[in-house]
């Protein structure tokens, strides 16, 4: 998976304050929900303690790029993040039980249900025990599975055939899970590896769902003129049930592509923060906090990306 977008580095408050002036009228940089308990601030998601052994999970327009929070809002983000979301749990359902309890905020507890500014951005889910690796599939030779088979003729430490090109469909969708690292890069590692960390019978049930969970969405995607190339879920267990949790299938823990726009020997633009890398790449910035702020045009043209994201998968605007 790339890692310059998936790691899972948190972002410090003070990051999140410092960006006040950023703030556009519609934007939400950090949620705010007074009388509840905060029981985890990721980079894009602040999640809430909601009783009963429920969390809510609130995505923020917060866009973090080569693993740092960027300190401009992307207006829109986290409501799509989070129907998206809702969508594929929904499409998903068959394969694997998923988290989540409620979706819309009328039949959410208080004092979540009084709070206006999370409608369409939060969920109510099962606070689950999480399996600290991301799951991810691959169908694609991409990102650091294209950097390890350049080098080395392997990915995630298996050979792989000789001759593929960058952007290559492969044969078959593979698993190359990675470490979920509380701070700083995820790792990746090796099937093998996996086994010895969470014994061979869990380590086959994480493979088997997500490649399970790839080809239904990659098939889905298609018919919709998106190739999914790859893609990171995470795991969970809920009164001893293997449990889908966390987000799936976005713009943020997958690689989307548009059909039409894929050649294989070649990278095609990123669905969704293609404008970002860019102007940061031109803007000449070292990848190390702070990262500057975003000019306006980079900002509405990513908004409209994760608009036109959900809009292509779901089949209707974003309400
Ligand atoms: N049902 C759940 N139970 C427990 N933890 C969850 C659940 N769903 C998601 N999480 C965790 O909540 C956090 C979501 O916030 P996010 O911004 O994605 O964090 P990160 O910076 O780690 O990617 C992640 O740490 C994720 O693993
Ligand atoms: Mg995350």
């Amino acid at each position: 998976m790339n890692r310059g977008e998936r790691g899972s580095g948190a972002a410090g408050p003070s990051e999140l304050d410092r960006s006040g002036a950023a703030i556009g009228p519609q934007a939400t940089i950090s949620s705010k929900v007074s009388g509840a308990k905060l029981f985890r601030r990721g980079k894009v998601r602040d999640v809430y303690e909601a009783g009963h052994g429920n969390l809510v999970m609130v995505a923020s327009d917060r866009l973090s790029a080569f693993d740092v929070v960027l300190p401009t809002p992307i207006p829109q983000k986290g409501r799509v993040l989070t129907q998206l979301s809702n969508f594929w749990f929904e499409r998903t359902r068959s394969i694997v039980p998923n988290h989540v309890v409620e979706t819309r905020l009328d039949d959410f507890p208080e004092p979540f249900r009084s709070t206006p500014s999370l409608e369409g951005r939060a969920v109510l889910v099962k606070q689950c025990d999480r399996v600290d690796i991301e799951c991810v599939a691959r169908g694609y030779v991409s990102g650091s599975a294209w950097a390890e088979y350049a080098k080395s003729g392997t990915i995630a430490g298996e050979r792989m055939p000789r001759g593929m090109r960058e952007s290559e469909r492969l044969g078959d969708p593979i698993f190359t899970p990675a470490t979920k690292a509380m701070t700083g890069h995820d790792e990746n590692i090796s099937r093998a590896q996996l086994a010895a960390m969470v014994g061979s019978d869990l380590a086959k049930k994480l493979e088997d769902v997500t490649i399970a969970l790839y080809r239904s969405a990659h098939a889905y995607a298609l018919g919709r003129g998106l190739i999914l190339a790859d893609t990171k879920f995470e795991l969970g267990f809920h009164s001893g049930v293997l449990t889908l949790i966390d987000e799936v299938l976005t713009p943020d823990s997958s690689r989307y592509w548009d059909a039409v726009r894929y050649r294989p020997g070649s990278t095609p633009p990123s669905f969704d923060k293609q404008y970002v890398r860019d102007f940061l790449t031109a803007s000449g910035w070292n990848r190390e906090p702070p990262a500057p702020t975003l000019p306006a045009e980079v900002v509405e043209g990513t908004s409209q990306r994760y608009l036109e994201c959900y809009e292509r998968i779901v089949g209707r605007p974003l309400a």
